[in-house]
């Protein structure tokens, strides 16, 4: 077994009725974030961060997600004979990102569901999983943080974030505490989905990024259906507490929840006024606006 961390799952099989009627034909994984669809920051994330092949779990009508990472001969030769090098180069590009393999998630059964569909993929080794609707804005991407954490501990790590007062609600919350020579990081000894305030067990809310050993693979085809019928990804970590060691670490960096209006509002103005070319002109429109 390679104890190096060379693959990355990207779950995008979801539904996402969050963002409807956007989504209704369109991947949310496709939306665009300022020029750029929100699952392509997290392939550029998990290849920074050393990954060598990528795994997207798809679904129906996620056609979209394959021919936008593979070459488009009709929109090369075009931009090629209009002389657009830069467009040429843009588009190309991103056929040449990584090797990239396809799995479909016949059903959207859950983010558990979802990630069993790549075991044959994976196989026998660690491996890393981005939610492509989580964008971060990081220094050092995300996962590259927690595959260093990996490398250290020898045992699955689970980014989180800290989260003060009633919001935490909205997340799945981690139990554990808090290492003595590392306060980014925390020994998980359990985690609460949705809890209320009074009965979250920390501020340390866990978000879209994993590296879990492959022994989750087992315990996820054991698991059965948990809220809303589904296989909870939540569920067959539990699972693994009970076997291994499992860390929280709190990332740093800004995460996005762009499989949301809202978090993709607040991503799309942030994300722009950082670039070189957009950013200038948005500053000034945002300071015009009578708010
Ligand atoms: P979400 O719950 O955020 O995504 O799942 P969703 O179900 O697509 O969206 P909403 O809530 O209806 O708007 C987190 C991630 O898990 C994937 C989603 O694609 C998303 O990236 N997922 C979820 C699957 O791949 N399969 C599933 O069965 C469920």
């Amino acid at each position: 077994m390679s104890k190096r961390v060379r693959k990355a799952v990207f779950p995008a099989g979801g539904l996402g009725t969050r963002f409807l009627p956007a989504t209704k034909v369109i991947p949310k994984e496709m939306l665009a974030l300022v020029d750029k669809p929100i699952i392509q920051y997290g392939v550029e994330e998990a290849i920074a961060s050393g990954i060598e092949h990528i795994i997207i779990v798809t679904g129906r009508g996620k056609g979209a997600m394959e021919d936008h990472f593979d070459i488009s001969y009709e929109l090369d030769a075009t931009l090629e004979k209009k002389g657009k090098k830069e467009l040429l180069e843009l588009s190309r590009n991103i056929s040449s990102l990584a090797r990239i393999s396809y799995v479909r998630q016949k059903e959207p059964l859950g983010l558990g569901h979802a990630v069993l569909c790549a075991k044959d993929l994976v196989g026998d080794e660690p491996f890393a999983v981005l939610l492509p609707d989580d964008v971060i804005d990081a220094q050092v991407p995300c996962i590259k943080q927690m595959i260093d954490v990996f490398n250290e501990k020898g045992g699955s790590v689970l980014a989180t974030m800290t989260i003060e007062g009633a919001a935490i609600s909205a997340y799945g919350v981690l139990a554990g505490s808090q290492d003595s020579a590392n306060p980014r990081i925390y020994n998980c000894t359990g985690m609460v989905e949705k809890p209320k305030l009074e009965d979250a067990p920390s501020k340390q809310a866990i978000i879209g990024r994993y590296v879990l050993t492959p022994a989750v693979f087992e315990l996820l085809e054991r698991t059965t259906p948990g809220a809303g019928g589904e296989i909870q990804l939540t569920d067959g970590i539990l699972a693994l507490l009970k076997h291994e060691k499992v860390f929280g670490y709190t990332f740093e960096g800004k995460r996005f929840d762009a499989g949301d209006k809202f978090g993709m509002l607040q991503a799309t103005v942030e994300f722009a006024l950082k670039r070189n070319d957009l950013g200038p002109k948005f500053r000034d429109y945002l300071k015009g606006l009578a708010l």
